[in-house]
């Protein structure tokens, strides 16, 4: 699978088989990903991956917890601004109406979102999960640096065949996390990503993206724009 192919056909899938993979295809994953950039090489990932007893052990405490409608932990980050302004609102609100609608899940059904939205507790059926958390005192170049890792073993993924959801959703049960891995209190868990075969009766609709004029600026074309101008 090349670059092209394996950035194509990654995307955020919430619907996973049972069906177990050997270890050593995350291994090989997380050895190649380790060769992300990051500034100054600081390489501020902390990865813990989560399969078997234990990952069935945290599903089922987090997936209790949420369904007993147990208040959010304190949030150690802010997931978007509180109020999202324009575009990104836009997208949010699109986003959300294409993923409950492709559940057929009307959006004032309130109720059937948040079932829908439980599933990402129980790892969307995953047979294996991994969580990653940052240092508390790095700063947002080394949260850009997380993310240009994770992406890097989302794609690596794609070329084992497999799978991802990565989830933010994880950090609103964080301690429910900590329980199972006892991480040390310097980290801060970012996302929890689910990591399997796709089951392919989920149905989804492709995200899509905005043109690409409004997130690319192509500054030599404008000023080559802007001096072909009549003169006055
Ligand atoms: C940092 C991060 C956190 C995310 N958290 C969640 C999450 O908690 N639950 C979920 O279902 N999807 C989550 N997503 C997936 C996004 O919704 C998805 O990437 C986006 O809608 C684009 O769709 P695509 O990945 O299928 O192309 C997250 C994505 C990122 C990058």
């Amino acid at each position: 699978m090349d670059v092209y192919e394996a950035v194509a056909s990654r995307r955020a899938v919430r619907g996973f088989t049972d069906e177990s993979f050997p270890r050593e295809v995350l291994q090989r994953v997380l050895a190649a990903a380790a060769w992300s950039p990051s500034g100054s090489n600081l390489q501020p990932w902390h990865i813990y991956v989560v399969t078997g007893a234990p990952l069935t052990q945290l599903k089922k405490l987090a997936v209790e917890r949420v369904a007993a409608g147990d208040p959010w932990d304190e949030r150690e980050f802010e997931m978007y601004p509180p109020a999202l302004k324009s575009p990104y609102g836009e997208r949010r609100s699109a986003f959300g109406k294409e993923r409950y609608s492709a559940l057929g899940i009307a959006r004032e059904d309130w109720e059937a979102r948040q079932r829908a939205a439980i599933a990402n507790w129980d790892c969307f059926g995953a047979p294996a999960a991994l969580f990653c958390y940052i240092d508390r005192d790095l700063g947002l170049p080394q949260w850009a640096d997380v993310g240009m890792y994770l992406q890097t073993v989302m794609l690596l993924l794609r070329a084992e065949g497999l799978h991802s959801c990565p989830q933010m959703a994880w950090s609103q049960v964080r301690k429910t996390v900590a329980d199972i891995l006892s991480p040390p209190d310097e980290l801060i868990l970012f996302c929890g990503m689910s990591i399997g075969h796709e089951d392919v009766a989920v149905g989804y609709t492709r995200t899509r993206r905005a043109p690409l004029d409004e997130t690319v600026t192509h500054f030599r074309r404008r000023l080559q724009a802007a001096t072909s101008l009549p003169p006055g």
